[in-house]
């Protein structure tokens, strides 16, 4: 270790252990962050992203321009053993501002990557050095967090490797769903449905970058344990996803493991991740299919492939019969493997907030305020906060916080899917200081005014 990364390190050192330490201190229940003891890690994975204008390969001959890390879409896997420490140089290459936004983990506020927040915009020609914990373990993902860039194909998925697992496997699929923009995204022009409501022109639906036609394979062996990490960077797509002729146990949601549950499909929004372990016990090739759930473009595919039998491709057609049936999972059935917040009816603090916007509006709002023109959530650290949010509208909001989990039903989480004219509730430990996003993880949505700020004071 140099000189330079030693200090760098030392620095970081004292960030992690200043929050356990302030986390314990106000005797505040633990959540996944502040139970974390780290860090006296010595591993350092040092990664390299240029983010430029490149060329994607969607499906055979059918090429696009857009904004890529490294020139790949998605996005270079960044995978990472629990507590190394990563160091990742963005170059900014790009003709605009960008960021890195380390979705899900809870990193220490100067590298979350939010312009005007966290840090200024790196400006095109410059460099960022984001350092950092790979801590808990977990899927996560990242992009850029200006503007509208994610729906650029500035994305990609962080994976961090548990020491062990609590649920065993064979072969580890990263499965990245995503909408497809041929063209620079913008912001609805005027109010009303069209306004609100319409979504971008995008031209398909992707699996790991490619439309339906170019479906990949994910190859399994009879009698094998497959791990699928689904995550949803799209740009404004929530997907339902189902595997033919399989159930999937589902393991982890936003990288949080629970109780395994069987299930024939799930609902993924925008922002979240959710692992599965599927028994390979029924030979032949298998359609898995990811379906918007509000549009009507084409599901995106993959094909589950046995090496061990003899048919190479899923009958014409074939669609999982969870994506018609079965049972999909409902959030209320996990249970974290990590202990959860002791019940209280009298949190520190608590928000209520309703989400509203499209129709006639031109804006998306939080409490009838649209961000920047928006007061910060304020909270103090150690407190144990409640947010009550009620969706007034017809969309789908996925709701995410930067910086921490929260627990939701029985579960930890970073982003929760509240369904049109729905409600949920969530609670956090006040653990890790900062100023944190927190907004709809609709792109759209976000940049027409569903966010706010969470701010210690
Ligand atoms: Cu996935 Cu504010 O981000
Ligand atoms: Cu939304």
């Amino acid at each position: 270790m140099s000189n330079v990364d030693r200090r760098g390190f030392l620095r970081l050192a004292t960030l992690a252990v200043g929050s356990y330490v302030a986390g314990a201190s106000t005797a505040s229940p633990s959540s996944p962050r502040s139970r974390i003891r780290g860090p006296a890690h010595d591993v350092l994975r040092k990664v390299h992203l240029t983010a430029a204008e490149g060329e994607v390969e969607v499906a055979p001959g059918l090429v696009y321009r857009t904004w890529l890390y490294n020139g790949q879409f998605p996005g270079p896997l960044i995978r990472a053993s629990e507590g190394e420490r990563l160091q990742v140089t963005l170059d900014n290459a790009l003709p605009d501002d960008t960021t890195v936004h380390w979705h899900g983990v809870p990193v220490a506020n100067p590298m979350d990557g939010v312009p005007g927040i966290t840090q200024d915009p790196v400006r095109p020609g410059t460099a960022f050095l984001y350092d950092f914990l790979a801590q808990p373990a977990g899927s996560f993902m990242y992009h850029s967090h200006v503007g509208l860039q994610l729906d650029r194909g500035l994305v990609g998925a962080l994976i961090v490797e548990e020491r062990t697992p609590h649920v065993p496997y064979d072969r580890d699929y990263v499965v990245v769903l995503d909408d497809f923009l041929p063209t620079a995204p913008t912001l609805p022009a005027g109010g009303g449905m069209m306004g609100g409501m319409a979504a971008p022109p995008y031209a398909g639906l992707l699996l790991n970058g490619k439309l339906p036609r170019a479906a990949p394979e994910f190859a399994v062996r009879r009698g094998e344990r497959a791990r699928f990490r689904f995550l949803n960077p799209s740009g404004a797509t929530t997907f339902r996803v189902a595997i033919a002729g399989h159930r999937m146990s589902v393991t982890h949601t936003d990288g949080r493991p629970v109780e395994p549950v069987t299930v024939d499909s799930l609902i993924i929004g925008m922002g979240e991740r959710y692992d599965v372990v599927v028994a390979a016990d029924n030979p032949g090739a298998w359609t898995l299919m990811a379906a918007s759930v509000e549009g009507s473009l084409a599901p995106a595919q993959a094909i589950v492939r046995y090496l061990d039998s003899a048919q190479t491709s899923p009958p014409a057609g074939q669609i999982p019969e969870g994506l018609v049936g079965g049972a999909l999972l409902s959030l209320a059935e996990l249970h974290a493997v990590e202990p959860l917040l002791p019940y209280t009816a009298q949190p520190n603090r608590q928000f209520d907030l309703v989400l509203s916007g499209g129709m006639m509006s031109r804006s998306w709002t939080i409490n009838g305020q649209a961000y920047p023109d928006a007061n910060p959530l304020e909270v103090r650290a150690g407190e144990r906060i409640r947010v009550r949010l009620a969706n007034q509208s017809m969309a789908i909001h996925p709701m995410h916080l930067h910086g921490h989990f929260f627990q939701v039903g029985s579960v930890w989480k970073d982003t929760v899917v509240v369904p049109p004219m729905g409600s949920t509730s969530f609670d956090f430990v006040a653990d890790n200081p900062g100023d944190w996003f927190f907004h709809c993880h609709n792109a759209y949505h976000m940049e027409m005014g569903m966010a706010r700020v969470v701010s210690y004071v």
